[in-house]
Parts: C-alpha cells; sequence; structure tokens
C-alpha cells in the first residue's frame, strides 16, 4: 500500500490540522489482559501496522505528518519485545517526525500554534476522549452524527470508497484463505458434529494462513438468527449450515466478508433446495445488474423483486411481486438489505453514518426490512460491496400480531408456520449468500467468485470428510 501517497492527498484537501487517534489496547477484565488490538480503520489506512495508542498528526500548512508513538521501557521489552526505535518507525513509515504521545497536548499545542485542529472519534473511548479534551470538538463515536466534522469524514471517505489496485489485490489475495475456511466447515458438516467445532476449522483456516477473523464468525443450524454468535447446536440431519465468515490480513486490515449454506450431511430437502436456488437466483441477478451508475437502493429492490416472485411460486406470498416489495411484504421473508461498501471496516466507514451511505438528500426507509439498507449510493467504478440476499423464518416476526395484521392479505401465514415446525420442530432455518463485488468500469468482478455455491457443488463438499 503505498500510505505515504494516500497521506498527500488527504492532506490536499485538509482546510485545518488533523489528530488521528489508533485507539489502544482494550482490556478483556485486568488491564493487562487485553482484546487483539486492532487500530482504527482511518490510521489502518494511513499507516502500516499502527501501534496501539499512536496518534497522528496532519499539518495542511507544510504538509508535515508527525507520527505518536509510546515511550518504549525496559518493562514493554520484557513483557511485550524490544519495538523499534522511534528513528525506525519514522523511516519505515516515511513520516516528518516522531515523538512520545505521553506528551501529546504539548506537542498538539505547539504544532497548531494556535490554529482549531479537528479530529474523528475512534471505538475506544480514551482514545476519543483524549481527541476531545485536545481538539475542544464534541466528538462521540457512537452517534454518527458526533463522529467528526462532516466536510472532513467526507474528505476521508473519498479516499476510503474508491479502492486502487493495491486495495483490490489485497482483498484478492484474501479469498483462498475465506475459501479454505468455507469448504473445510462444508466438509465436516455431518451429524452429530458441534457448531463449535465448525467454528475452529474455520478459524483454524483464518489462522494458518496468518490472517484472523475479519468479524465474530456467524455459524448456525439457526441462521434465521442474522448475527448468530452462540455455537451451541449440534448439527442433525435436515439442518441447514449458514457460515458467514471472512479472512482478515492482520498486515493490513483489508477483509472478506462471505456467506455460504449447505445442508447437513450433503443434500437438501426439496423445500432446502427450493429456497437455496430462489436466494441464488436473487444473488446472481443482483450481481448482473451492478454497473457504475446503478443506484444500490435499486439492487436491492430488484433482488426483492427476484425473491418476492419466488415466493409467490413457494405459496408464500400473494399479489404481483412489485405490489409486495412497495407494500413491503417480501421483507417478512427477507428482512435486511442487500449489502453495505467492503474494506478495511466489514462495514466500510459505517461509523461516519447515512452521510456517507445515503448521499444527495436520500434518507433511510422506515419500511420494516428496507429500514436496515446500509448504503444507497449510486455505484462507481472501484466501490468494492457485498451483495448479500437472503431468506429466513423467524418465529419472532412469522408469530408477530401487527406484521400479521397488516400483511394478512399478501402472506400465506399458514404455510409460513409450516417452515417453522419443518425439520422435526426446529425450523427451517434461514439462508443468505453473499460475496465481495468491485464495480468496475463496465459491471461486476465477484473477488469471491471461487467459494462454491452452485447447489450440486455445495451438495457434493457438505459432510465428505
Ligand atoms: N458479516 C456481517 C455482514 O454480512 O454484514
Ligand atoms: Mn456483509
Ligand atoms: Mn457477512
Amino acid at each position: 500500500m503505498n500510505y505515504a501517497d494516500r497521506r498527500k492527498r488527504l492532506l490536499a484537501g485538509l482546510d485545518s490540522p488533523l489528530l488521528l487517534m489508533a485507539g489502544g489496547l482494550l482490556a478483556r477484565n485486568y488491564p493487562a489482559n487485553v482484546f487483539p488490538y486492532r487500530a482504527d480503520g482511518n490510521f489502518l489506512y494511513f499507516f502500516q501496522r499502527p501501534e496501539p495508542g499512536s496518534a497522528a498528526f496532519f499539518d495542511p500548512a507544510d504538509g508535515k505528518v508527525t507520527l505518536f508513538l509510546a515511550e518504549r521501557t525496559v518493562a514493554d521489552a520484557l513483557w511485550h519485545g524490544a519495538m523499534e526505535p522511534f528513528s525506525a518507525v519514522k523511516t519505515r513509515q516515511g513520516v516528518d517526525a516522531v515523538l512520545a504521545v505521553e506528551e501529546l497536548e504539548k506537542h498538539v499545542t505547539a504544532l497548531a500554534a494556535g490554529r482549531q485542529v479537528r479530529s474523528i472519534a475512534v471505538a475506544d473511548p480514551k482514545a476519543t476522549a483524549r481527541a476531545r479534551s485536545i481538539t475542544g470538538e464534541d466528538l462521540d463515536f457512537d452517534d454518527a452524527k458526533r463522529v467528526g466534522q462532516g466536510a472532513l469524514l467526507d474528505r476521508v471517505a473519498k479516499l476510503r470508497l474508491h479502492k486502487d489496485a493495491d486495495e483490490l489485490a489485497e482483498m484478492r489475495r484474501l479469498v483462498p484463505i475465506t475459501r479454505e475456511a468455507h469448504v473445510l466447515a462444508m466438509q465436516h458438516s455431518k451429524p452429530g458434529v458441534g457448531e463449535q467445532f465448525l467454528k475452529g476449522q474455520v478459524e483454524g483456516a483464518f489462522a494458518r494462513s496468518g490472517c484472523t477473523a475479519a468479524y465474530n464468525t456467524i455459524l448456525s443450524v439457526r441462521g434465521e438468527v442474522l448475527h448468530n454468535n452462540e455455537y451451541r447446536n449440534t448439527l442433525q440431519q435436515g439442518d441447514i449450515v449458514l457460515l458467514d465468515a471472512g479472512a482478515e490480513s492482520v498486515d493490513t486490515g483489508y477483509c472478506n466478508d462471505v456467506t455460504r449454506d449447505w445442508p447437513v450431511g450433503g443434500a437438501f430437502t426439496p423445500e432446502g433446495r427450493d429456497v437455496y436456488e430462489l436466494v441464488l437466483r436473487s444473488e446472481l441477478d443482483a450481481i448482473d445488474a451492478v454497473k457504475p451508475g446503478v443506484r444500490y437502493r435499486d439492487l436491492h429492490l430488484r433482488a426483492s423483486r427476484v425473491l418476492a416472485e419466488g415466493l409467490v411460486r413457494l405459496g408464500l406470498l400473494v399479489g404481483n411481486p412489485d405490489g409486495l416489495v412497495e407494500s413491503g411484504a417480501h421483507a417478512i421473508f427477507f428482512p435486511h438489505g442487500l449489502g453495505h461498501q467492503l474494506g478495511l471496516d466489514v462495514h466500510d466507514l459505517e461509523a461516519f453514518g447515512d452521510r456517507i451511505h445515503y448521499p444527495a438528500g436520500r434518507t433511510r426507509s422506515a419500511q420494516f426490512g428496507t429500514q436496515y439498507l446500509r448504503m444507497d449510493m449510486d455505484l462507481e467504478a472501484g466501490m468494492t460491496f457485498t451483495i448479500e440476499p437472503g431468506l429466513y423464518f423467524v418465529p419472532a416476526i412469522i408469530h408477530n400480531p401487527e406484521l400479521r395484521e397488516r400483511f394478512k392479505s399478501q402472506v400465506k401465514w399458514d404455510a409460513a408456520e409450516k417452515y417453522l415446525a419443518m425439520n422435526q420442530g426446529r425450523g427451517f432455518g434461514g439462508i443468505r449468500i453473499e460475496d465481495d463485488i468491485v464495480c468496475t468500469a463496465t459491471g461486476a468482478e465477484v473477488l469471491t467468485a471461487s467459494i462454491p455455491k452452485a447447489t450440486a457443488e455445495i451438495e457434493a463438499i457438505a459432510g465428505s470428510a
């Protein structure tokens, strides 16, 4: 990655000095026992392998970048190993100066020389509090409206949204690793195997290739729980496993985000195959429609119409697909958005809020389901995002009196109940198919195309270990 060039391009658009915080180590219980470290996505974008607790000052007046690092102590060398001296880091990162982060307040006051300094909130609350006290800004990471000054967020997003050749190469490099994780989980999916064991296969594959999981692996026969992180079930014949997992590079922070599903033991039931092939058809149809200028919400609606049409055929919805999607009835079974930007953050730049993802006066729908559509921008070449339609049989939705009343003439509630009763009462579950897409000058490149998803292919792999 050309980090120096990225910093130069940022500096060219800044109208005031910028203080970026990497974020520090977060304790799991007592202070010395910490979660694995991951720097904030913006810091990862501008610096190679950022150190915990570091900070950086970008000065547009002279084009200089100062990096702030923790002082090297004997205790740190004893417990964690000796760190590169400041001079070596200065050369490796190609910055203008390296100073002690312990004296950040004093140094930033001197460098700012009376100018307003801006910052951007990060997930680490201590780092954000420090930035807030230095800049005087009202920063809060948990409130997208207070993450940072709007024009500054726009500037950073403009750089990060369009992936260059190096970024795409990095995301492509991860695909065989993500593929191995998915294929191993498929192969080991036999009756009697625990979800926890399969999770070990997935994350072992990531670790063996020097990667980490980009997010908490979602692996469950209860795929209707969208972000299911429990791993408590034992696979049984008739279950469908949903795996949503992607490798993340520990060197650069880029990641994959991929979902596949397969039948335990290797063969779908007729109902399972129908639902699987319908989700696949809607995914492929949406991918086919990707090209510059296409509005992402239109892709979401297009995939929703394919699903609605199929749900009518399966006897779960009644009506014409356009009307069903307009009223939101399809969301009873497809209750989330089609996807999101992808890159350094799995939901890339989501912390910056809808000002980035719903541009030019577009606002989120208030409708059930479509309210979760995470982006509605016109696609541009270089944007990298997911396409991930799904169909789910969620008891809390199917039994909700208000939804049953609202969609009483469009949803065949009795037919939906049958899906909850399938599989000896365990229920059908849910199916989602998710790939990572880059918008090219003429269409779509499916970065994750090598990860099996054709019905016959996954049936052949499932349970074959
Ligand atoms: N892995 C979370 C998502 O697909 O958005
Ligand atoms: Mn996703
Ligand atoms: Mn995912």
